[in-house]
């Protein structure tokens, strides 16, 4: 059974080495991942048609892709993005969204439902803000968008010291800090932060990041998004297990 990644740039890809580790521990020989680079959307329709079972996808196609899906999981279509597709049957794909799986495990092993903060601020407003924001406010929790552009709530130079204080919870989706740009960190107001407040970090490589560095010096707990990254792929993996009956 073949397997892939979907996106623009795939090169350095976790996907790839996790689910070929996957294919050797269950014994499946005969499975293969391939990474996929695509420059442009429209090449997508001619990888459907290929002989693939699962895709993975990422950036910047977890929206574009859903128009040639044929099913979208219910919390995928209300988030607005994919990033897993199995083949259901010769011509048909449906599309799913594990990052939302993935983020609301890892939140609630971390912080108990009882101590999930009312408030969050959820820094950017791309795929992975939307998926946490579906999270958050289905957990009943008062979301607001900090932006660098005019997408949000707040953008980062009007968080004033009430907006801080009151926002408990706050999670960072922009790819600031990422490697190899792990010098750069989301702008807020590290001073504001006190042992109340809980800060989460989507980026996974460095799993410390330089932003949640910054956030634990002024009190905050921290939370790395490697642990997200491993769930939102066991979940792919549950996924093509179900409908490939492997
Ligand atoms: N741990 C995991 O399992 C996991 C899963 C999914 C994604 N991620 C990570 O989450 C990050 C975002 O992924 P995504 O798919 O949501 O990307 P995306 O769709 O490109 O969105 C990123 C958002 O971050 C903001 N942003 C981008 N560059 C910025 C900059 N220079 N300064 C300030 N804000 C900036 C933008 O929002 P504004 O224009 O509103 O500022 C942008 O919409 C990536 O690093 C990705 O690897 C991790």
């Amino acid at each position: 059974m073949k397997f892939g990644l979907i996106g623009d740039q795939v090169s350095h890809s976790f996907s790839k080495d996790y689910f070929t580790a996957k294919f050797a521990a269950s014994g499946l020989d005969n499975f293969s991942y391939e990474l996929l680079s695509v420059p442009k959307i429209e090449h997508i329709s001619d990888i459907l048609r290929q002989d693939f079972f699962g895709l993975n996808v990422t950036k910047p196609y977890k929206s574009a892709v859903m128009q040639y899906l044929n099913q979208i999981d219910t919390d995928a279509f209300a988030i607005g993005a994919v990033n897993t597709l199995v083949r259901t049957d010769r011509f048909s794909w449906k599309g799913f969204n594990t990052d939302y799986i993935g983020f609301e495990q890892s939140l609630l092993t971390w912080v108990s439902i009882y101590d999930l903060p009312k408030k969050a601020l959820i820094l950017g407003s791309g795929g992975a803000s939307k998926a946490v924001n579906h999270v958050l406010s289905g957990l009943g929790v008062e979301v607001g968008i900090v932006s660098s552009g005019d997408h949000g709530d707040y953008t980062y130079d009007n968080l004033t010291e009430d907006l801080v204080r009151s926002h408990h919870l706050i999670i960072n989706t922009t790819p600031l800090g990422m490697v190899p740009k792990t010098a750069e960190y989301p702008p807020i107001p590290f001073n504001l932060l006190t042992s109340k407040h809980w800060v989460y970090d989507l980026v996974y490589n460095p799993a410390n990041t330089l932003f949640l560095t910054l956030s634990q010096q002024a009190g905050a707990r921290v939370k790395s998004g490697l642990e997200m990254l491993y769930l939102q792929a066991d979940y792919a993996w549950s996924i093509w297990k179900s409908y490939g009956k492997f």
